[in-house]
């Protein structure tokens, strides 16, 4: 038998070769920083379950968003620790609320980097759940009007992009119409529209200090099992009027990613969650991994997966990594 015309190995010779012919590309545009906030002032709380990440008051917040900016990182992504929570977490909705507060501080003194809010009620709940409580069971059609309100509210306070995470039935068309009342037609929603119920988001609870405080958020968050189901939910947001869609977890649900790219090639974002992060971080830190290596492998296969945009808690570090490539 003739030896093979094609030789892979010719076009991998050195690394010349492999960037002439790569096919996938990173770069800073295409992360999203996730950042908690928290009240009081040169507050810089670590989080356990998330080393070299912290809770901030707003005025180190601003800061760090500077720097964000800094890295040409595009967007942050903000999630709120209110001052107290209660059954129907009001603080998600006050005009000073610890988001809205944050908001304005950011806009008053940085320009050029997008204001992400995340929309959701588990946060500010004194019982952690997503949604309006009531013998035991999470409502959706309650919930909505408050969610409607937290997201006005962010928008007038300055968020440049909404980002509802709870996963309640309808919520996508009733915040827009909400805001399409209240003129800003303009805002676009980044829609969490397959967010799955996922254990990765572990360390993420312990730095929002939203654990569900009875039974779990199955029944509204996805089944990891389903493929089909998250098709489904994602045409409905984009039905509702998502500008964007996004993906939740990314790592372990590369194949959803894959397909709602090449179903709805819409705008799609990937959240690389808190547990993504603390495997990764854990590992390198025993020196089992090449934490940087491992970072930046893991967000090519994200992107070439099908997001256009990945959330990250190593975005700073992805960023200044990929400048370093640049020079
Ligand atoms: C709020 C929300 C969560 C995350 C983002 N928004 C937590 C949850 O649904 O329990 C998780 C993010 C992460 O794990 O990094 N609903």
């Amino acid at each position: 038998m003739r030896f093979p015309q094609y030789r892979p190995r010719r076009l991998r010779k050195n690394e010349i070769f492999r960037k002439m012919i790569r096919e996938t590309h990173l770069s800073p545009d295409d992360l999203v920083l996730p950042l908690f906030v928290r009240p009081g002032k040169q507050m810089r709380q670590p989080i356990s379950s998330m080393p070299g990440h912290f809770q901030i008051s707003i005025d180190l917040l601003v800061k760090e968003v500077e720097e964000a900016k800094s890295l040409g990182i595009p967007g942050v992504i903000l999630f709120g620790i209110p001052e107290k929570k209660d059954e129907m977490g009001t603080e998600a909705y006050a005009e000073n609320g610890i988001i809205q507060r944050a908001v304005r501080a950011i806009k008053e003194k940085v320009e050029g980097i997008l204001i992400i809010t995340d929309v959701c009620l588990c946060e500010y709940t004194s019982h952690g759940h997503c949604g309006v409580v009531r013998d035991g069971k999470i409502l959706n059609d309650e919930t909505l009007d408050l969610l409607c309100r937290q997201a006005l509210s962010h928008v007038k306070a300055g968020a440049d992009i909404v980002a509802p995470s709870d996963m309640m039935d309808g919520r996508i068309g009733a915040i827009r119409r909400t805001l399409d009342e209240n003129r800003f037609e303009d805002v676009p929603i980044l829609a969490y529209a397959a967010k799955f119920a996922s254990s990765f988001y572990g360390p993420f609870r312990v730095a929002a200090e939203s654990k569900p405080q009875f039974g779990d958020r199955k029944s509204y968050q996805m089944d990891p099992a389903n493929g089909d189901e998250a098709l489904r939910e994602v045409r409905l947001d984009i039905e509702e009027g998502a500008d964007m869609v996004m993906v939740k977890p990314a790592l372990p649900y590369l194949d959803i990613i894959y397909r709602v790219k090449q179903t709805f090639n819409i705008p799609l974002a990937a959240y690389s969650v808190s547990g993504e992060f603390a495997l990764i971080q854990a590992a390198s830190q025993l020196g089992w991994v090449d934490g940087e290596q491992v970072i930046m492998e893991s967000l090519i296969a994200i992107k070439r997966a099908g997001a256009d945009l990945i959330l990250t808690y190593f975005a700073k570090e992805a960023a200044r990594k990929l400048a370093k490539s640049y020079e």
